[in-house]
């Protein structure tokens, strides 16, 4: 693909006018400034086009602007914009819990409270798995990501920039490893290891710190995001759930980042087996649109009206674009997700015999992780090289973000054939040479 000089100058104007008015704190990569996106394309203020594979950071699952979403929502907005469904009744809404009560895997009857994002979906999981329970304390896991608020900020482990400055957080929080086998943390082998990282959580934590009767809930993304894309054995996850029933702890599956078929299933959960008590999601629910969600078993939502409510969850507008983002994903996209994600995945694995700066490469469905490393033996982490790459695509038209310190994530929407597939990972291999040249001194023929 050719290159540009970028950014163009209308999208110069804009940063300049952004740093001008908005807070600091985003974390900008590079500077793209969108005009207008179709399917997994976007085109930037200047005219120029990328392939798009962040899905606006794992948001638009069905394309940019897929007909049937915008329709409707365009037939949505002319009928009403808002009435709080915390404070009145509307049918969109109803129909969306219904909808999703259908599709989680949990086998009992669920309720839904609605959101308009992830952290305020954990937040809801968090006060309610305290409520359900009367424990107070919460176990998560280090490098996870739940979000920003105060709440789900305490159990947020991935990088100490969102916590510096802030304390102090929720107390009753504690962290534990993660099965992240690829830098295990216990220096062990899976499956020799019988998953000791959670064995460790009973004989240890347990007996030395914190009272298992205390505890309300253990939060879990299956498939770690922020953190560097990890993907834990599916044995993990089952004794996760085998020591939740063991003390009467509550399983709260983070689905922001993972559901709505970013995995290949429509939920993550559903590759491990394992059926979690509570469900948050947010980001792919409703195609851009703002909005998140908290599903539980109904035999835990035993609070009383008044306990918890938002003004703006379950906005009409947001879930006439969720229902019709489901029928979307029903109707053949989740199973593309699972096959072009299967695609991906083994070419990049062929691509990783030619790069030694390619540790490790995985991923469920479209939802894939590079980390990229110094050497293969010691596996040093290389950010420098990431951060090339992510640059240098951008230059070549394709949209890349990263994970954890070292990890290039690769969340294109769901809709993608197994050619634009090949677009994208061409230009990654193109750049990846490049770094590997200019950053580590590696000469490849
Ligand atoms: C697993 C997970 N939980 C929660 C959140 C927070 O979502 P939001 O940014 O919508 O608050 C994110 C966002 O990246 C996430 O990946």
């Amino acid at each position: 693909m050719e290159e540009r000089m970028l950014p163009g100058p209308n999208a110069e104007v804009w940063i300049q006018r952004d740093g001008a008015n908005i807070s600091p704190s985003y974390t900008r990569a590079y500077p793209f400034v969108m005009a207008r996106g179709e399917g997994a394309y976007v085109w930037d203020v200047d005219g120029n086009r990328y392939l798009d594979f962040t899905s606006g950071i794992g948001v638009t699952n069905t394309g940019h602007c897929h007909p049937e979403v915008v329709e409707a929502i365009k037939a949505q907005v002319d009928r009403f914009l808002h009435m709080s469904g915390t404070d009145f009744y509307y049918p969109v809404q109803i129909e969306l819990a219904d909808t999703l009560n259908r599709i989680v895997p949990i086998g009992e009857p669920t309720l839904v409270f609605f959101t308009n994002s992830g952290a305020e979906s954990v937040e809801a999981a968090i006060k309610l798995s305290r409520y359900a329970t009367r424990r107070p304390h919460i176990i998560a896991f280090r490098n996870a990501f739940h979000g920003r608020t105060m709440g789900a900020l305490s159990l947020t482990a991935s990088k100490v920039v969102q916590r510096r400055g802030f304390a102090p957080l929720l107390p009753e929080v504690t962290h534990v490893d993660y099965g992240y086998c690829y830098r295990c943390p216990l220096h062990l082998t899976y499956p020799e290891c019988r998953v000791a990282c959670v064995s460790c959580i009973e004989e240890d934590l347990f007996r030395t710190q914190v009272p298992p009767e205390e505890v309300a809930a253990i939060f879990v993304e299956p498939v770690q995001g922020e953190g560097g894309y990890i993907v834990p054995p599916r044995e993990w996850m089952q004794a996760l759930r085998a020591l939740c029933d063991r003390y009467g702890i509550l399983l709260v599956a983070d689905e922001v980042q993972t559901g709505f078929g970013r995995t290949g299933k429509m939920f993550a959960m559903e590759h491990f087996g394992v059926e979690p008590d509570i469900i948050t999601v947010a980001k792919g629910i409703a195609s851009g649109l703002p909005l998140g969600a908290m599903i539980a078993r109904r035999r835990l939502m035993t609070w009383p009206p008044g306990s918890h409510a938002s003004t703006f969850g379950g906005n009409p507008v947001a879930c006439a674009a969720a229902l019709a983002t489901i029928r979307v994903l029903e109707n053949g996209v989740v199973d593309n997700a699972a096959r072009v994600g299967a695609y991906m995945l083994e070419r990049l694995r062929e691509m990783q015999a030619r790069h030694p700066s390619m540790g490790d490469v995985r991923g469920l469905g479209l939802m894939i992780g590079v980390e990229l490393v110094r050497d293969r033996e010691q596996k040093t982490r290389a950010p420098e090289v990431r951060d090339w790459v992510i640059q240098r695509a951008f230059e070549k038209g394709l949209l890349l973000l990263g994970a954890g310190v070292n990890v290039v994530r690769f969340i294109p929407p769901l809709i993608i054939t197994e050619a634009i597939a090949d677009e994208g990972l061409a230009i990654f291999e193109e750049v990846l040479t490049e770094a590997e040249k200019a950053v580590l001194g590696l000469s490849l023929t």
